[in-house]
């Protein structure tokens, strides 16, 4: 597959069949994901991966978690969430967790998280060209203390994304996209105010 046919074709996929997917195939998804970009080679992504029959002693963390950060809210409630979770865990034969280590300014920081997400995009369309489909969730869950312990993260690390992975059930989903013209500004010289200076004669001020 072609990679603009990959990236116009890729859809969030959220029902899987049941068919395992194999380590080696995760971990060739995740050597495509550390070649996105990233500023001054940070490589700032870190993978957390959740599979197979591991999935319901992760379920059970995140239920203990759940449980144990809900005060004030009533229990039955919390163990309703809880049991949604279960099942969107359950859903997805493999799900990569990712994090982002912080920089050591705000700007570096975001610097990583948006280098961690196009890693997360390499793999969702890499999952995609070999046959494998996908979704990229943002549960709360992964915040959690003990969540974050259970899957290694590192201290202050950011959580990109949850990438729930697996062989799809979906077919023609529906999808839908703003043209990108109407998102676009075509700079030209000649619409600059006249009054704006000319960077060629004005010193530059600040940093
Ligand atoms: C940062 C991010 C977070 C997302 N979180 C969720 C989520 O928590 N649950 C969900 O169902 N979809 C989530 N999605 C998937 C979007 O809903 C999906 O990409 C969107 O509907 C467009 O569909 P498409 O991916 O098929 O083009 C997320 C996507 C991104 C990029």
């Amino acid at each position: 597959m072609l990679v603009e046919e990959a990236i116009r074709t890729r859809p969030s996929i959220k029902v899987f069949s049941g068919e395992a997917v194999v380590d080696s195939l995760v971990a060739a998804l995740l050597d495509a994901a550390v070649w996105a970009p990233n500023h001054h080679l940070t490589e700032p992504w870190h993978f957390s991966i959740v599979s197979g029959a591991d999935r319901e002693a992760f379920a059970r963390v995140v239920r203990t978690e759940m449980l144990a950060h809900a005060s004030g809210i009533d229990a039955a409630i919390v163990q309703a969430k809880a049991l949604k979770e279960r099942q969107k865990l359950l859903s997805a034969p493999v799900i990569v967790a990712i994090y982002s280590d912080a920089g050591p300014d705000d700007r570096a920081t975001r610097e990583n998280f948006a280098a961690s997400a196009a890693a997360a995009q390499n793999v969702l369309l890499l999952a995609h060209s070999t046959g494998l489909a996908g979704i990229w969730r943002t549960s709360a869950i992964y915040e959690l203390p003990g969540v974050r312990s259970a899957l290694r993260a590192r201290p202050g690390a950011i959580f990109v994304g949850a990438l729930c992975l697996g062989y799809p059930m979906q077919r023609n989903v529906r999808r839908r996209r703003t043209p990108a013209v109407e998102k676009t500004y075509w700079f030209k010289s000649e619409d600059l105010e006249p009054h704006l200076p000319d960077a060629m004669d004005s010193p530059v001020s600040g940093g």
